[in-house]
């Protein structure tokens, strides 16, 4: 028998050194997204269906076999949210922002796919992601790949992520690219695998991303977009290759990226590593014109991206330490108030401080040892009477009287 007690297949708890990770890498996204001009939003983490029915792609996995998809107790259908886009693009409509433009926003937060649970991927995970919702221009692109690699480079692990840019042309470009597929692959369809071959007629660019190593090897070998670009679709690519070097934001261009949901046109980008196994896009994004159309609102152009918080977490070279505590330590129990009067004063001041519930001196001693503390506020009934507190300093052992009121400011 099973035990229902047990987290989710594909969820994970966050605790100690996990959670501070997770905390870092959303601390310094919204810090460095703040800089950029993204204002926060929170969207509901589920919606009703047919907000990421109808956008993400009839043909994507993620709409065919990947939603949490429920009927409510009211009977209606609702789907917790696999991506943040859809729900961003729905909350501008629905709270009437369309006019006023441009919004960029930044959000963070959970998201599901039902995915076959693995190393980097999970049921239940975290994204961070901007969107820059009202310019049509390759100089919005830039910023928002920009911003990207500098929340990567903040996070210290550049050099072990890849930016690759691409592009899906405009819709002109893109059907004559499909068409140019849509002869190339059927002429190799005997050796093409299963899934791809449905997605021949429906959406033959979703076969450059297959991961079977028979389809790779034709794959290879395919057209790219570059003989099938109009003339507006090229001069925005160049543009935007143009602005990446001012913005001074390293990347190669792979000609290969066609991103896992349809609503993407012109630019599509992801920063890749090959250090988290199979699992190696940390970043992914591009731009969607389209979508806030579908979604009941005027045309609107947009360009976006998410990354997943464990694969960003799990590229960190070491955990954020916690802040050091300083441990409060009254000698017996009629030192207590006085302890609490300093502990408070300490807290107060922003400084980490924390007292045991019991226990003799010698025990509280050791537990501040233990929590690693950085140093003790030692009260004793003498002391009190003279307005001072023993402040010992754990790392070099030693030790001096403090005014009780100058205890935060000697500890800062
Ligand atoms: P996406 O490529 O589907 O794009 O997901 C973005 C990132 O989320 C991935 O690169 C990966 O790091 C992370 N991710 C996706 N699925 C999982 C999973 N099952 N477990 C762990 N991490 C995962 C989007 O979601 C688009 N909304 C991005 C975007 C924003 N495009 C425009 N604006």
């Amino acid at each position: 028998m099973t035990n229902e007690l047990q987290p989710v297949r594909g969820t994970r708890d966050l605790i100690g050194e996990d959670q501070r990770r997770h905390h870092h890498v959303v601390e310094t996204a919204r810090r460095v997204a703040a800089g950029y001009g993204f204002d926060e939003w929170t969207t509901p983490i589920f919606e009703t269906t047919a907000v990421f029915a109808r956008t993400l792609g009839e043909t994507s996995d993620v709409v065919t076999k990947e939603m949490y998809t429920f009927q409510d107790r009211g009977g209606d259908s609702v789907t917790l949210r696999p991506e943040g886009t859809a729900g961003v693009c729905r909350a501008l409509v629905s709270n009437g922002l369309t006019q006023s433009l441009p919004q960029k926003v930044f959000y963070a937060g959970p998201m599901f796919r039902y995915e076959r649970p693995q190393k980097g991927r999970y049921r239940q995970f975290h994204q961070i992601g901007i969107e820059l919702i009202g310019p049509s221009e390759p100089l919005a692109d830039a910023e928002v790949i920009a911003c990207g690699w500098h929340i990567i480079d903040a996070l210290g692990i550049a050099a072990s992520t890849v930016l690759e840019v691409n592009t899906l042309g405009d819709r002109e470009s893109r059907q004559a690219y499909r068409d140019a597929l849509i002869g190339y692959f059927t002429a190799r369809k005997d050796r093409l695998s299963e899934d791809s071959l449905m997605r021949l007629d429906r959406n033959p660019l979703r076969i450059l991303d297959s991961k079977d190593a028979g389809d790779r090897a034709i794959v290879a070998e395919a057209p790219t977009i570059a003989a099938y670009l109009t003339p507006e679709a090229a001069a925005f690519y160049d543009t935007l290759r143009r602005h990446l070097d001012r913005f001074g934001v390293p990347f190669r261009e792979n000609p290969r990226i066609v991103r896992g949901l349809d609503y993407y046109g012109h630019t599509a980008f992801e920063f890749v590593t090959d250090a988290l196994g199979a699992q190696g896009t940390v970043m992914g994004g591009g731009r969607y014109d389209g979508l806030v159309a579908e979604m009941g609102g005027p045309h609107t152009p947009a360009v976006g991206w998410a990354a997943g918080i464990e694969r960003l977490a799990m590229l960190l070279h070491e955990a954020p330490s916690v802040p050091g505590t300083v441990a409060v330590v009254p000698v017996n129990e009629q030192a207590e108030p006085a302890a609490i009067d300093a502990l408070q004063q300490l807290r107060r001041a922003g400084i980490r401080a924390e007292m045991a519930y019991r226990g003799n001196m010698r025990r509280r001693m050791e537990r501040a040892n233990r929590i690693g503390a950085r140093a003790a506020v030692i009260l004793g009934p003498d002391d009190i009477a003279q307005g001072v507190a023993q402040v010992k300093d754990l790392v070099s052992g030693t030790q001096e009287p403090v005014s009780l009121d100058a205890l935060a400011d000697r500890l800062k």
